[in-house]
C-alpha cells in the first residue's frame, strides 16, 4: 500500500485493543507492514490482523509478554525473520492498578512498572541493538500519559512507570541521535478504551473529569493514531525526546468559579 509508512515494518505492542490497535490499523492504511504483539488476547490481535487485511494491508501477529526479556526478544526476532527488518517501535503496552499509596503491594508494583517501564525499556534495547548493527535508522514511540508530568493520586505506581518513561525518551534521545533513530513520547488523557472501564461504567466519576475537558468529550483510540502516524512518518524526522499530549486541554485546564 502506498502512503507516508509505505514499506515499513512496525510493531506495535499492546494492540489486541484499545489504542494499540488503533495505532496499528492507522499505520497499515498508511503503507506499514505491522507486528501485532499481545499477551493473552489472540482473539483481539486475530481481529486487528482481520481490520489491516481488509484494507489490502499485511500484519502478523505474535505473542509476547513484554514484562519478560525472552518475549522482547522473540518478538524483535520474529519481525526481523519474517518481515526482513524493522523500522518502528510503538511501546504501547501499559497497565495501570489503583490503590491509596499505602496499601501498593509489591506484587502490583512489580506488575505495572515490569509491563509499562521495564518492557518498554528492554524492547527499545533489543530494536536499536537489531538497527546499530544493520546502520539503519528507526523510530521509537512510547504511549506514556499525562500522568508522566501530573498527579493521579492512588495510581502512584503508574505515574512512577510513566515518570520514568519521561526520562526514557529524553536520555535516548541523546543517544540514539547519532544513530538516526528518534525517540518521542505520546502523552494521551482520558481515551475511550478497555483501561478506562471502571471510569466509562462510573456516570458521575465520568461527569466529573468532562467537566475539567475543555473540548468536553474524552478521546478516541483514532486521535491518539492520527498523532502517531505523523510521528512515525518522515514528516517528523527531525522531532526527537518531545512529548506530545493528546488531552482535550485537560493539563492546561485552569479556572476560578
Ligand atoms: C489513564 C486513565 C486516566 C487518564 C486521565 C490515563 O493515562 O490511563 O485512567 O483517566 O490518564 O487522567
Amino acid at each position: 500500500m502506498s502512503g507516508r509508512l509505505s514499506g515499513k515494518v512496525a510493531i506495535v505492542t499492546g494492540s489486541s485493543s484499545g489504542i494499540g490497535q488503533s495505532i496499528a490499523v492507522r499505520f497499515a492504511e498508511e503503507g506499514a507492514i505491522i507486528v501485532v504483539d499481545y499477551r493473552n488476547h489472540p482473539e483481539g490481535a486475530n481481529d486487528t490482523k482481520k481490520q489491516i487485511e481488509s484494507k489490502g494491508a499485511k500484519a502478523i501477529t505474535v505473542q509476547a509478554d513484554v514484562s519478560k526479556l525472552a518475549d522482547n526478544q522473540r518478538l524483535v526476532d520474529q519481525a526481523w525473520e519474517q518481515l526482513g527488518g524493522c523500522d518502528i517501535l510503538v511501546n504501547n503496552a501499559g497497565i495501570e492498578k489503583g490503590a491509596d499509596f499505602w496499601d501498593v503491594t509489591e506484587e502490583d508494583y512489580d506488575a505495572v512498572l515490569n509491563v509499562n517501564l521495564k518492557g518498554a525499556f528492554f524492547l527499545t534495547q533489543f530494536f536499536v541493538c537489531r538497527l546499530r548493527d544493520a546502520k539503519r535508522p528507526g523510530r521509537i514511540i512510547n504511549i506514556s500519559s499525562v500522568h508522566e508530568d501530573m498527579a493521579f493520586p492512588h495510581f502512584s505506581t503508574y505515574c512512577v512507570s510513566k515518570g520514568g518513561m519521561r526520562m526514557f525518551a529524553r536520555n535516548l534521545a541523546v543517544e540514539l541521535g547519532p544513530l538516526g533513530i528518534t525517540i518521542n513520547n505520546i502523552a494521551p488523557g482520558a481515551i475511550m478504551t478497555p483501561i478506562n472501564k471502571t471510569l466509562l461504567d462510573d456516570k458521575p466519576k465520568l461527569n466529573a473529569l468532562l467537566e475539567n475537558i475543555p473540548l468536553g468529550r474524552m478521546g478516541k483510540p483514532e486521535d491518539v493514531a492520527g498523532l502517531a502516524a505523523f510521528l512515525a512518518s518522515d514528516e517528523a524526522a527531525y522531532v526527537t525526546g518531545s512529548t506530545y499530549i493528546i488531552d482535550g486541554g485537560l493539563t492546561v485546564n485552569y479556572h476560578e468559579q
